[in-house]
């Protein structure tokens, strides 16, 4: 079956000449062209040829974009949306001026979570997550990472990474589980790490990896969670068993977490707050993706990445969410663009750059997505403009107005969803 995207105002292809991800000067460089129509053979993008060499419309399905722009499927590359419960009364603490870090000490911040976590069951949690997908479908999303590590015992941590592989059956996107059993310690191990970092290693992995029920394995190197010598035990674990490796390190403390991410080849090192200027060259000619998390520096109020800093160095910059309850109760990923932009001096370009194919690096999944080239996934975004820029300057605006995943309408804000 051919389809045809007809006519949009400007297609942002954010080509890369097939390179498959951006680092450096090249993040601005995202080819927005117009005058020309996609052609999507059943999930793949065949062509994006000039409207004057299309022919043949009868016999094609047409998709009207006239005065549209098209982006790539946006890739959400970092969330924790496998929560339950809330944390407004720590959003309140914190309004007061009460550090996270402080209300993690006292019990509060992931493990208030952890507790709402294990009293759901696996169908509650299907309950309260399914719209939250939506709304990231709604944005034009396409592909959408989401951590476990809200369960922190073997049988919540699999339970959480079932509900995360049954969404991703039942939504058409295409859904990443990570596992992140080494989110912190639970109150059972806190006086014994050591042997919460031997179940994750001889009980948790395995059966992750045996049942593959994760694609990543995610770690907090930080001094309320893992130590970088906890990391590397962990990390070379789940790289035997087969998982790609992410970390979050350099919130709040440098405490050696960039150095092991970077020798084990890490997909990505998120966050980056407190990242040293003295790290910052090893890091951008690394090809291991820096994800910043502005969201997290505006919710908790505290300084941002060093975004131009990397970029100039000519790292492989992506941008994400963090969406969770603690430290980034926000899912919309244009705002997160504005920040960007406004806070870290990032581009409009860069920040569609990073959360198209940089951001599908981050997933291993910029061979298949993150561009507009031909033979990719037929996977995009309509937003309701001419004008690609609007997407942050009208911040907090969802201007998405339609999403494809596959080449199929799976989200239509004019018409019928299917
Ligand atoms: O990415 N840094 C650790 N983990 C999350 C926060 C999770 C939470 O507070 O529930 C983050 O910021
Ligand atoms: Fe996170």
């Amino acid at each position: 079956m051919i389809k045809i995207l007809l006519n949009p105002a400007q297609i942002v292809t954010v080509d890369t000449k097939s390179e498959n991800f951006k680092r450096g000067t090249k993040l601005n460089e995202i080819n927005p062209v117009s005058g020309h129509s996609i052609i999507i053979e059943n999930d793949i993008i065949k062509d994006i040829i000039p409207n004057s060499s299309l022919k043949n419309l009868s016999s094609r399905e047409i998709i009207d974009v006239k005065d549209k722009t098209i982006l790539p499927g946006l890739v959400e590359c970092h969330t924790h949306t496998a929560f339950a419960g809330s944390r407004a009364d720590e959003f309140r603490m914190k309004i007061a001026g009460i550090h996270y870090e402080e209300i993690a000490a006292k019990g509060g911040g992931i493990l208030s979570t952890v507790d709402a976590a294990r009293k759901s069951s696996f169908e509650e949690l299907v309950k309260i997550i399914s719209p939250r997908i939506q709304y990231f479908i709604s944005q034009g999303i396409t592909t959408l990472e989401i951590k476990s590590g809200y369960g922190l015992d073997f049988e919540n941590e699999m339970k959480l990474l079932h509900v995360i592989n049954y969404l991703n059956e039942i939504f058409e996107i295409d859904i990443i589980p990570t596992f992140l059993g080494a989110h912190t310690f639970p109150p059972e191990f806190k006086r014994n790490h050591a042997a919460y970092v031997e179940l994750i290693i001889n009980k948790m992995i395995p059966h992750i990896a045996k049942n593959k029920l994760a694609v990543f394995c995610d770690a907090f190197c930080e001094k309320t969670a893992f130590t970088a010598d906890e990391v590397e035990l962990i990390f070379t674990k789940a790289a035997e068993s087969g998982l790609g490796l992410k970390l979050h390190t350099e919130q709040f403390n440098n405490i050696g977490g960039l150095r092991v991410a970077l020798q084990k080849n890490a997909v990505s090192v998120d966050h980056l707050e407190v990242l040293a200027d003295e790290d910052i060259q090893s890091l951008a000619n690394s090809d291991t993706v820096a994800t910043l998390l502005p969201g997290v520096s505006f919710f908790l109020n505290y300084g941002y990445a060093p975004a131009r800093k990397l970029i100039d160095s000519n790292a492989i910059i992506s941008l994400s969410t963090d969406y969770n309850p603690g430290s980034s109760h926000i899912a919309n990923l244009n705002f997160i663009m504005s920040l960007a932009c406004l806070k870290m001096r990032m581009t409009i370009e860069e920040s569609i750059s990073a959360v198209t194919i940089n951001a599908a690096k981050a997933l291993n999944k910029n061979n298949e997505v993150g561009s507009i080239e031909p033979e990719k996934k037929a996977d995009f975004a309509v937003l309701d403009t001419e004008e690609y820029a609007d997407i942050v300057y009208q911040v907090g605006k969802n201007i998405n107005i339609m999403t494809l995943k596959n080449g199929n309408i799976i989200y239509d804000k004019n018409g019928d969803s299917n």
